[in-house]
């Protein structure tokens, strides 16, 4: 009883979005994107209660470093995925007042690029989901990385750059960056608001079915053991399979331009033949790689 009652006040702010359906957002929806352990966070959703606040944190730990914190807040949702790949499809067109990046990785390296903000598919996701005249903040000690966003994201033809500030006041700030002032160094504070509509496409789906007209095996399945394929920025890899001696379980591994996803597909006996599908325990997005898996297992089996 006692772990029941410390674990769901805990956990009670992270939510796993459905494959394919955007978040429900209110009137004045605001997201933060990487917000590690989630101290501005917090005292964030405190101090705004007539703001919702979404956060996505590719760190799991974050994720559930800042659940703690969160203990017992309404106005906060936490989401533990890449928003890098991910904001499209988690936010509809035009629902968010606000984003806010602060002291995000700069990703120096050429190698590192297209993980930046700067990067067109990040960029233009967020062009989309912004509200008009919603506004992208971007806090950072890296004077490099603040002058390239300023200069790549103000020349995006649905946003118009606003504000470029060194050692702007704040409101709240963390301890990271407390101790970086201290020190005299600059903090850098870039923004921008949406001018004009703006859309991009969306590449996950709901839900994937697939029929095969023959009976599947344990020994068809375990041939599909490490066959792996690649499509355009897709990449896919089949694993060990799992079986009661009826259905399957055959993990896979997917990358959509490095957007990475592990979880299993379910072959199971349906009528004359067999069904595959996404196992229901695992929470994976149906991306472009994992619909390729998805058909090229049936492919495979038939
Ligand atoms: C340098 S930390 C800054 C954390 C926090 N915003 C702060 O000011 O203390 C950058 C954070 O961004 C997260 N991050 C990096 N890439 C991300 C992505 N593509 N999507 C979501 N979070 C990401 C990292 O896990 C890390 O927690």
């Amino acid at each position: 009883m006692d772990v029941l009652r410390q674990a769901r006040p805990q956990y009670g702010v992270i939510i796993h979005p459905e494959s394919g359906k955007f978040l429900p957002v209110t009137d004045k929806t605001e997201l933060e994107i990487g917000f590690g352990n989630g101290e501005f966070t917090v005292q964030y959703a405190m101090n705004n209660p007539e703001t919702f606040l979404y956060g996505v944190e590719i760190s799991q730990a974050c994720v559930l470093r800042c659940a703690r914190r969160a203990y017992g807040l309404e106005n906060l949702r936490l989401i533990n995925t890449d928003a890098r790949y991910m904001l499209r499809e988690l936010f509809p067109d035009e629902s968010l007042q606000k984003i806010i990046m602060q002291f995000p990785c700069p990703w120096s390296k050429t190698s590192d690029a297209h993980k930046r903000v700067t990067a067109k598919d990040f960029s233009d996701g967020l062009a989309a989901v912004l509200k008009i005249s919603g506004e992208f903040v971007m806090i950072s000690d890296d004077e490099t990385y603040s002058r390239e966003v300023w200069n790549i994201l103000g020349n995006h033809e649905a946003l118009t750059a606003e504000d470029f500030t060194v050692n702007p006041q704040r409101e709240i700030t963390t301890k990271y960056e407390r101790k970086w002032l201290e020190e005299g160094r600059n903090i850098y504070r870039v923004s921008f608001r949406k001018s004009r509509a703006f859309t991009v496409s969306r590449r996950v789906e709901g839900e994937m079915h697939i029929k095969i007209q023959r009976n599947v095996t344990q020994e068809d399945i375990n041939a599909l053991r490490n066959c792996e394929g690649k499509k355009d920025k897709s990449f896919w890899k089949f694993g060990r399979s799992f079986s009661d001696g009826k259905i399957f379980l055959l993990e896979t591994l997917t990358s959509d331009d490095e957007f990475e996803q592990k979880f299993y597909i379910h072959i199971a006996p349906k009528d004359e033949g067999f069904l595959l599908r996404l196992d229901k325990t695992t929470l994976a997005f149906l991306t472009p790689a994992v619909r390729l898996a998805l058909s090229n297992a049936a492919e495979r089996l038939s």
